[in-house]
């Protein structure tokens, strides 16, 4: 089997590093707003809320590194085999997950100032982001949002997921590990 050309080693390394953030992202945001919603108010939940907070910050500023990235050296060719339709889907299931990896965090963010609870790790604190009214109410109705996209977000990795393991062990093609290894 011929390899095609993939990612470069920084594309691969942030898609892993962001890869893994959602897989803890996702549960701890469950976890502490369950323990919130039963009013258990503790270190373990402060220390959740701190993680979740500045792991999710984390992933919005390498989204838009990689957003940049992506913009300036595009996706390399798929391989032959694939058909438009497929890669047309490919390419929009991708698009959805790039919106909703910006939108996500920029939401909690947002939540996070309208509350405001922009306490962190260490104490510190995130910064503000700008013209947001400071409103619990909106803070809510806000991290409804948030909640109701990360888990479409959630349900799309999914979908994602199991296309990269498909084309790795039934497809044979190459497809998987262009975000892997690869010999160009
Ligand atoms: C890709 C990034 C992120 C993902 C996937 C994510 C995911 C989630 C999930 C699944 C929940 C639980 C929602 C629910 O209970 O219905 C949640 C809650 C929450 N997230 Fe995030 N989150 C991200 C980024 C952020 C950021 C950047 C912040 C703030 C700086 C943040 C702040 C919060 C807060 C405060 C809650 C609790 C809301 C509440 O108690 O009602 N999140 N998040």
């Amino acid at each position: 089997m011929q390899m095609q050309p993939g990612y470069s080693v920084v594309q691969k390394l942030l898609h892993w590093i962001i890869a893994l953030c959602v897989l803890v992202l996702i549960p701890v945001g469950l976890w502490m707003s369950s323990r919130a919603t039963a009013n258990l108010w503790d270190t373990l939940t402060d220390a959740l809320y701190a993680w979740h907070k500045a792991i999710g910050f984390l992933v919005l500023w390498t989204m838009f590194i990689r957003l940049l990235i992506k913009l300036r050296q595009g996706t390399p060719p798929y391989p032959s085999t694939l058909s438009t339709h497929l890669i047309i889907t490919a390419k929009i299931v991708h698009g959805l997950i790039y919106v909703l990896l910006i939108a996500v965090p920029m939401l909690g963010w947002a939540g996070v100032t309208a509350y405001p609870a922009l306490i962190t790790i260490g104490g510190y604190n995130l910064p503000a982001l700008p013209f947001i009214p400071k409103s619990e109410a909106l803070a809510k109705q806000i991290f409804n949002l948030h909640g109701v996209l990360a888990m479409t977000l959630g349900v799309i990795a999914l979908g994602h997921i199991a296309a990269a393991l498909k084309h790795l062990m039934i497809d044979r093609d190459g497809v998987f590990q262009r975000m892997w290894h690869n010999k160009t």
